[in-house]
């Protein structure tokens, strides 16, 4: 490895279980030399197997709900007790829509679940970096991260209300890093990931067919976890410290397509056969 976050501090939201992003970063911070709290929500906790992560990097935990300021103050009041100092780096991993669990369609929303969503999935960036920024917590050229999705530009039907609640997170990252970085000189970017199978990627309905199909879009394919990991961890080192207010596509070049000749070839070969019936129906007709 390359020592990339050698004597860095950090604080990881979202580590559920070993498939999830999150997971993924706090291994390889762990392997570029990085200290850092693992933090979720207690609920969580109970589900989750944060400690075995937790002993493998040699890091606590302490809970939070990142839509309680307490539950916020406490947890940066505490991280830097234990890591000794201020922090350098902060990944927002956190997504939860109630209207996906319950099934209800996007234009038939039940409004306080889409209120809870709203606040867990974006208002939570903009509480963690206020209570960041108010105590004054990130050294300078630090680096904050949150985890988004294309949905925030672009149509995707099952995406649900997580596609209004990502365009939200990704406008805060922008508003909010600009008072960030004048005054503090923190940094802070969104990261636009391709599909992954993790459980708050396998709640969106549909999503085994749509991760094939982003798949067969990608020139470089889906970019997976360990992969998201790997960019995250470039944008918590030092080799990116005027990147800022930028939503970061890592998606195998989705994001850029129009369509594939994969996809043209899946579509004309379906498209060729419901042809090949049509015509043999009309034939039989005429006889
Ligand atoms: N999986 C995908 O396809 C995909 C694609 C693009 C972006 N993302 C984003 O990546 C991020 C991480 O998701 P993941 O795919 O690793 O799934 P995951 O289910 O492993 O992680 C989601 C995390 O959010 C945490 N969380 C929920 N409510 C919380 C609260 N009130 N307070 C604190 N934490 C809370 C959960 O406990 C969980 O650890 C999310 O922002 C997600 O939207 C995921």
């Amino acid at each position: 490895m390359y020592n990339l976050l050698k004597g860095k501090k950090g604080i990881i939201f979202g580590a559920l279980d070993s498939k999830s992003i999150a997971w993924k970063v706090a291994e390889r911070a762990h392997e570029e030399g990085a200290t850092f709290v693992l933090t979720n929500a207690p609920v969580a906790l109970r589900l989750g197997t944060i400690s075995e992560l937790a002993d493998k990097t040699g890091s606590q935990v302490i809970p939070a709900d990142a839509t309680s300021m307490m539950d916020l103050e406490n947890l940066i009041d505490k991280s830097t007790e234990i890591l000794g100092g201020k922090i350098d780096f902060v990944l927002h991993s956190i997504g939860m829509s109630v209207n996906v669990r319950r099934g209800n369609h996007y234009t038939n929303q039940d409004y306080n679940f889409t209120k809870t969503g709203w606040d867990v999935s974006a208002l939570s960036f903009h509480r963690l970096m206020s209570m960041l920024y108010k105590k004054d917590a990130m050294n300078e050229w630090g680096s904050v991260v949150a985890l988004t999705y294309m949905a925030a530009q672009r149509v995707f039907p099952d995406y649900n209300d997580m596609a209004d609640n990502k365009a939200y997170l990704e406008s805060v990252a922008r508003s909010f890093g600009y008072f960030f970085g004048r005054d503090k000189k923190v940094r802070v970017n969104t990261i636009s990931q391709s599909p992954t199978p993790t459980t708050a990627g396998s709640g969106v309905k549909g999503f085994d067919g749509f991760i094939a199909y982003a798949e067969e879009m990608s020139p470089l394919g889906n970019a997976t976890a360990l992969e998201c990991a790997d960019y995250t961890i470039s944008l918590f080192s030092d080799l990116t410290k005027k990147v800022t207010l930028q939503n970061l596509f890592h998606d195998g070049g989705f994001s850029n397509m129009g369509v594939s000749n994969a996809i043209m070839d899946n579509f004309m070969e379906s498209f060729d056969h419901e042809g090949a019936v049509a015509e043999e129906t009309k034939t039989k007709k005429e006889k």
